[in-house]
């Protein structure tokens, strides 16, 4: 199983998980092959990217930090919040309050090898899963420093809710594809506010929970906003939320741009240590999200290409990879990277072009289109 972008390529791929509408209806069944018609219809709703079983990615599992079953409650438990909240009502917090339970719940369920963050959602949902993402990868971090369940769970309300401010902001200025003029983005820093002032006033979320609102922003050299806080001014949520906040913010696609190579995010994060951001906690982040999630294709230099098939507990950066293409490859070979340092990282792929998964398909046994589940 891999994550595929959405495009006409993917016609007779079968789709590995079920896809839901935004109000939770099942659009797909996992197993569904994938037409033109469907994939139009997918769409139609915002996809842009679903997960797929193909020839590439035969015995892969994604490994997404949390369950999809998770994912689909965090979703719904925001959606019915965010939806209260436009119509005038007072959220139930007992639904994000269960959903961070879940999350927490998955998380202890993981061993020490890093877990994978996946964006197969909706892109008009891209802010419930990157406010999803980041409380996962919150979560993720505090775990791994031990933090009480108690303080957890503030942690992973306040960092659900962190971008709440967002619904104030006009729809076409956060989904802009260029650059945001001056006065858009004051605009837009607006939301810290005005997400804190929310969480106080409409949701039952205690002060020291709503500090993910208001300080995700900040950085500890005092160059952040809303309020150019420093070090010891920011709670110790606000710098976790920010941590995980850059990090998914840099990682995922967004309207304007393309996601940025990983290791590039850590050269940036790493720079930022201390100054920016805390380095105890971008050390836990690094060392316990896997930077290239099973099923990422990725070319190598030399004109090899490769699949991620799993995590290596020895280095978050190099994963095993099964080679399917390159020079003298006649069949898959699984490597270790942290075994085979001479073996550079290229490109993340968006995708394999149909002709080469084709060719390979057949190279590797003939089943193009109908892929062993
Ligand atoms: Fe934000």
């Amino acid at each position: 199983m891999r994550v595929a972008k959405l495009q006409d390529g993917l016609e007779g791929t079968e789709l590995a998980l079920p896809i839901h509408s935004d109000d939770g209806r099942l659009l797909l069944a996992a197993g569904t092959k994938l037409n033109k018609r469907l994939i139009r219809l997918l769409q139609s709703h915002g996809y842009t990217r679903v997960a797929i079983n193909d020839p590439i990615s035969n015995n892969i599992d994604l490994d997404d930090a949390i369950t999809f079953e998770t994912r689909l409650q965090a979703e719904k438990a925001l959606g019915n919040a965010v939806d209260k909240l436009v119509r005038g009502y007072s959220p139930d917090m007992y639904e994000i309050a269960d959903a961070v339970d879940a999350i927490m719940f998955d998380l202890k369920r993981k061993s020490k090898v890093s877990m994978g963050i996946y964006s197969i959602h909706s892109f008009d949902e891209s802010t419930f899963t990157h406010s999803i993402n980041v409380c996962v990868l919150s979560l993720a971090i505090a775990g791994a420093l031990d933090w009480p369940t108690s303080k957890m769970r503030e942690l992973g309300t306040g960092a659900m809710l962190h971008d709440v401010g967002k619904i104030l902001m006009p729809l076409p200025i956060l989904n802009k594809p260029g650059k945001l003029t001056n006065e858009e983005y004051e605009l837009i820093k607006t939301h810290a506010e005005k997400g804190w002032q929310l969480l106080l006033d409409c949701f039952e979320v205690s002060p020291y929970a709503s500090k993910s609102a208001l300080e995700h922003h900040e950085r500890l050299d005092g160059s952040g906003y809303p309020r150019n806080l420093t070090s010891s001014e920011i709670s110790d949520l606000g710098k976790i939320t920010a941590v995980a906040d850059v990090y998914e913010a840099m990682t995922a696609d967004r309207p304007h741009r393309k996601a940025i190579f990983p290791e590039l995010v850590y050269a940036h994060m790493s720079e930022g240590k201390d100054t920016q951001f805390d380095g105890t906690l971008v050390d836990t982040l690094f060392s316990t999200v896997a930077l290239f999630p099973n099923g990422t294709i990725l070319s190598f230099e030399g004109d090899y290409v490769g699949v991620v098939t799993k995590q290596d507990s020895r280095s978050s950066f190099r994963p095993y990879v099964r080679i399917i293409e390159g020079p003298g490859i006649v069949k898959p070979v699984e490597i270790s990277l942290y075994e085979e340092p001479d073996m550079k990282i290229k490109l993340i792929l968006d995708d394999y072009s149909p002709e080469s998964r084709e060719r390979i398909s057949k190279a590797f046994g003939g089943e193009a289109t109908d892929s062993p589940r």
